[in-house]
């Protein structure tokens, strides 16, 4: 296959947020080029230049093309689609819309954050535990699966306990309400006793995670959180093929050792076809109250792993002895405002807003059928 061709096939795997779809399938990719050695020229039109998803359309394409190998730099030029062009979006999108029946219960355009590491242990639940609340603090509904089925502990942090109960045939997620959101936990933890064994097979816990988006009720929910377990695993697979539009964030401690087994589950995600969101750096450097810094799990691993990735360190939380207290309180420290989570968690929510907020190209194009078939869109 020639670059182009493995260039235009990645491309293939970036969605429109709102119309969610392919761009390619959309006649967004309008052209495809690559000069010198690997200079990529990708060309996309987007509804309207003003569009508010804009610069993540872009990000999505420069990450897609960098995911490709041989490609040595990316740009993408934007340019907006004439009348014609958003008539062909339009009918591509309703087609897509007809023929994808969804398969798990979330409702269109709510976002599916994955939360993953290379190994164990670099606060992964933590982080996850963090988000999930700030946000339910902030008045989201908060979905939280905790995929990490061997090594579950989301229904601790969270302080929330079983039995789960079934309601019309799915599992209806454990309710804490926390501010003026909630959070909605479904975790192994709530379904097995903590600390006994799962000597579960590939195959069965596989069927366990799509279970879990399938026939759990997540209809009620804003924004799903995904602790899953570290590496790279039939897990993330999984939940590829359910979540096409995934986003996935890594966490990795500073050590530039952690780093390079960090780097590896990046990759995985990108080659999975999922959006890589960004890098959290956990167990980062402190300074003491006499001004001493100490960096017990080594520095400057966030940063290294993002470039590497091409993608940003989203934020870089220190160690910080109250962050593993309150989780074992069943209480995270970010159930009040918390400089390190707060920050994070904003970006998150211009990355992967949740609830799937109507933006431009919904809207023109429902505008669009109504004024050119006299019909809405759906
Ligand atoms: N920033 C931090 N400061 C101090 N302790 C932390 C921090 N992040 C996580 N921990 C603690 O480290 C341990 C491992 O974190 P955990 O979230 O369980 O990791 P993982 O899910 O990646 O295996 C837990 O006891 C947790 O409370
Ligand atoms: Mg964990």
């Amino acid at each position: 296959m020639s670059l182009v061709e493995r260039v235009r096939e990645r491309l293939a795997a970036v969605r429109d947020p709102e119309l969610d779809a392919s761009i390619v399938d959309l006649g967004m990719v309008r052209d495809l080029l690559v000069e010198g050695d690997g200079d990529l020229v990708v060309t996309v039109a987007l509804t309207t230049m003003g569009c508010p998803l804009r610069s993540r359309i872009e990000r999505d394409v420069r990450d897609a093309g960098f995911a490709v190998d041989g490609v040595r730099s990316v740009e993408v030029r934007v340019v907006a689609m004439d009348a014609e062009e958003r008539g062909a979006a339009l009918r591509a999108a309703r087609a897509h819309a007809q023929a994808q029946a969804p398969t798990t219960t979330l409702r269109p355009g709510v976002p599916a954050v994955a939360v993953a590491s290379g190994k164990g242990g670099v606060g992964k639940s933590s982080v996850t535990a963090n988000v999930a609340t700030a946000l339910a603090r902030r008045g989201r509904r908060v979905g939280v699966l905790d995929a990490d089925v061997w090594g579950f502990s989301l229904s601790r942090l969270l302080g929330v306990r079983g039995p789960v109960e079934a309601v019309g045939g799915r599992m209806v997620p454990l309710v804490r309400e926390v501010g003026t959101g909630s959070l909605h936990v479904l975790s192994m933890g709530l379904l097995a006793d903590e600390g006994a064994a799962l000597l579960w097979r590939g195959l069965v816990v596989q069927k366990a995670v799509a279970q879990f988006l399938e026939d759990a009720d997540w209809s009620g929910v804003d924004i799903l959180l995904i602790d899953t377990p570290p590496g790279t695993g039939d897990i993330p697979m999984t939940l590829s093929r359910l979540l096409p539009s995934l986003g996935v964030v890594v966490v990795t401690t500073p050590h530039p050792a952690a780093q390079g087994v960090a780097a590896r589950t990046g990759d995985f995600a990108r080659k999975s076809n999922l959006r890589l969101l960004g890098v959290v750096e956990n167990m980062a450097p402190v300074v003491c109250e006499g001004g001493v810094r100490h960096a017990y799990f080594g520095e400057g691993g966030g940063a290294l792993l993002a470039e590497s990735l091409h993608t940003e360190l989203l934020a870089s939380i220190p160690l910080r002895e109250d962050v593993a207290a309150a989780g074992d309180a069943g209480q995270p420290v970010a159930s009040a405002p918390d400089a390190d989570f707060d920050p994070l968690v904003d970006r998150l929510v211009e990355l992967a807003p949740p609830g799937g907020a109507p933006g431009c190209s919904a809207r023109m194009l429902d505008a669009i059928a109504r004024a050119v078939e006299g019909a809405p869109l759906g």
